[in-house]
């Protein structure tokens, strides 16, 4: 039996981080412009507050100018579309991102949408995934976490997913139909599944690469995953697990790393595969707003 090889996301980022901050260096001096990405975070969500102050650790080891709106949790439609309208017109902001999920009285839709194509860095705004689905990726901003998950596969299979079949578990906005156009834009053959999919064991155990965004732990067991498939667990899950009477919580993903392990070629870890990922594909996206507001081309 062999065992995978354990996707480094979080040194594939940091490897990155150092070319985006080289990149930032040389822009600014060259331009006179740092790069500005504004996160707004909207109550007290504890996973999202993790997320986001990642999120500014890196933007600042990039070189970046970033600024965090931390905003109450009550806080009216309309001051939250306000604030957007005030980023859109701050010239010192390229990439304005609102960190998902809002508290239930706000409309996710009115508040993606309200932020500037130009500098959705998120690349939640229609017009950016028309571009991505229309197969413009060049010219589109693309959602953090399928992009850096479609880097990883690349490593592992190459850029053409030729004859390749991918199966996509979960299908969000925010990952698994993106996740979808990417992989088809690739040229593999794609299949997204979802609560309603009939026998999702035998489906996933059809393809070549799995990329899980479903948000349940350890859904995908080791007899769902065809022998040699590239596996990508977007999923972040906390757990209690007890050992020797202590009982700690822990992140864990989709995937059922250690039985997986066993059939897979590769496989991304949870925590340090994705989720770093997700943020160096968010300052590489901001650093591209950047150029482009001074007539470069990204
Ligand atoms: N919440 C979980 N993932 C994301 C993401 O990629 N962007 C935003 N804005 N919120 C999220």
């Amino acid at each position: 039996m062999t065992t995978a090889i354990r996707i480094d996301g979080k040194a594939k980022a940091a490897e990155m981080s150092e070319k985006i901050a080289a990149a930032t260096a040389a822009f600014k001096a060259e331009h006179g412009v740092t790069p500005g990405l504004a996160v707004v975070i909207i109550g007290e969500d504890p996973a999202s507050q993790i997320y986001v102050r990642n999120k500014k650790k890196r933007a600042e080891s990039c070189g970046f100018y970033s600024v965090q709106h931390s905003i109450a949790e009550d806080t009216s439609q309309e001051d939250v579309l306000q604030l957007i309208n005030e980023l859109n017109n701050d010239a010192s902001i390229h990439g304005i991102l609102v960190q998902l999920p809002l508290p239930a009285h706000l409309d996710d839709q009115l508040v993606t949408q309200a932020i500037s194509p130009g500098k959705d860095v998120d690349g939640f705004h229609f017009v950016n995934i028309g571009k991505l689905t229309s197969g413009n990726t060049a010219d589109a901003f693309v959602p953090c976490t399928p992009a850096g998950c479609m880097l990883m596969i690349e490593d592992h299979l190459g850029a053409d997913l030729s004859g390749l079949s991918a199966v996509v578990l979960g299908r969000s906005n925010i990952v698994g139909k993106p996740m979808a156009s990417l992989l088809l834009q690739a040229n593999a053959t794609v299949t997204v599944t979802h609560s309603r999919t009939k026998d999702l064991a035998g489906v996933v155990r059809q393809a070549d690469i799995v990329v899980a965004a479903v948000g349940r732990a350890n859904m995908v067991k080791g007899d769902w995953v065809k022998p040699g498939a590239v596996v990508i667990d977007v999923g972040i899950n906390r757990v209690e697990s007890t050992v020797d009477g202590e009982t700690k919580s822990c992140l864990t993903g989709d995937v059922d790393f250690d039985a997986v392990s066993e059939v897979a070629k590769a496989i991304t870890p949870v925590p340090g595969g994705v989720g770093p990922m997700t943020i160096i594909m968010l300052m590489s996206n901001t650093l591209r707003a950047a150029k482009l507001s001074v007539g470069l081309d990204g």
